[in-house]
């Protein structure tokens, strides 16, 4: 439905509306300047060939140390690989952690394309439905309960989360961690998010757990969504089927993009920047919504969104984002992407943008609202 939006949206823009883009949720920046230098250097110094699967050592020893730095964790490399995306990496994931006819418990509100990926793949998306009571995250209890109800062979969850930038506390996730290694559940932690936390540091699942699997992406906080490139962290025995996956499913990661990336991780000054930015317009949208009467929504701790109760105003949230998108011409995403029980009364707004885009629309969305 994001997508159908932006496509509505951009047909709008052809015929000569002016339109603020609340729906995408990607950076509204470019990838940073030690990249794009990167990939530059790299395109005139000759071939961009095929590499290995599990991508380029040099890449694959940077993120590792990665997690030392920022987490203090110890990875080693070879349990690094990297991926088209992280959409390459649930892809190989999934198929190399669970059989056919497998139960993968995910959550409502959740990133839509988890229930899509799982059921194209023939496996079960179990859906937990996460609200006020847990600030819209996971817990090893729903889990626990879901699994005694009837049994699961994963969880998939993200903190922070899409769509609601809600985290799962610390303590929390290393429970999680603890009743999955305990009820053989394979957690796929999505981290794609890490590194756009406002509220409180987002912790890796590698933390407590040493055989679940970590998802992570250069798209958000790297600002490189379509360099398609991202890595998966997996437990040493599924390393091979991993390999013998991606050599069948992609080759490789794109090779460009890897040695571009390794110059991601010297870009923190720029990527801080981008954070701060984020973090101004979450501040702006704080102060505005609830003037507005879009004054419940969940925990904003991290990611770009704020995920709100539209009740008040429209039980369709489809019909609410078309008239919205129409009539003031601020393009956000209906609820029912994200949450097919009660999605209709909700909303996602994505302060990725620039800030004066988020101005703008908020300004544009208060004339609506109020006429
Ligand atoms: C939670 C979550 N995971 C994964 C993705 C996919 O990202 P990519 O394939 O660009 O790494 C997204 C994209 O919006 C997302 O919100």
């Amino acid at each position: 439905m994001a997508m159908d939006v932006l496509r509505d949206a951009k047909a709008l823009e052809r015929a000569g509306r002016s339109i603020i883009h609340l729906e995408l949720g990607e950076p509204g920046v470019a990838a940073p300047r030690r990249v794009r230098e990167a990939a530059a250097e790299s395109l005139r110094d000759g071939s961009i060939g095929y590499g290995e699967a599990l991508g380029d050592a040099p890449l694959r020893a940077r993120i590792a140390r990665h997690y030392g730095e920022r987490y203090g964790v110890d990875v080693t490399p070879d349990r690094v690989i990297v991926t088209t995306g992280s959409s390459g990496g649930f892809l190989l994931a999934f198929l190399a952690a669970f059989d056919p006819g497998a139960r993968i418990a995910v959550t409502a509100p959740g990133y839509p394309a988890y229930a899509n990926i799982l059921s194209a793949l023939g496996l079960e998306p179990v859906l937990l439905d996460v609200g006020e009571e847990t600030r819209f995250a996971p817990t090893a209890a729903m889990l626990e309960a879901a699994h005694r109800a009837r049994k699961l062979h994963g969880a998939l969850f993200m903190s922070p989360a899409n769509p609601t930038g809600a985290m799962i506390a610390r303590d929390e996730l290393a429970r999680i961690c603890a009743f999955c290694d305990e009820a053989e559940i394979i957690l796929v932690s999505d981290e794609i998010y890490h590194g756009l936390e406002y509220e409180m540091r987002a912790e890796t699942a590698l933390r407590f757990s040493q055989r679940a699997l970590v998802i992570n992406s250069f798209s958000k906080y790297y600002a490189m969504t379509g360099w398609r490139l991202g890595w998966l962290v997996a437990p040493a025995e599924l390393m091979r089927p991993l390999e013998r996956l991606q050599q069948s499913l992609a080759i490789c990661a794109p090779t460009l993009s890897q040695r571009a990336a390794l110059a991601a991780f010297d870009a923190g000054d720029e990527l801080e920047a981008n954070r701060a930015a984020y973090a101004r317009n979450r501040a702006l949208l704080l102060d505005r919504l609830p003037k507005l009467g879009l004054d419940n929504f969940a925990p904003p701790d991290g990611a770009f969104y704020i995920y709100a109760d539209i009740s008040r105003f429209t039980d369709d949230s489809i019909g609410f984002c078309r008239r919205m998108l129409h009539e003031a011409g601020v393009a956000t995403t209906p609820g029912l992407d994200f949450d097919p029980r009660r999605g209709a009364k909700t909303l996602r707004l994505s302060y990725a943008g620039p800030e004066a885009d988020v101005r703008e629309g908020v300004a544009r969305l208060e004339a609506w609202l109020r006429r």
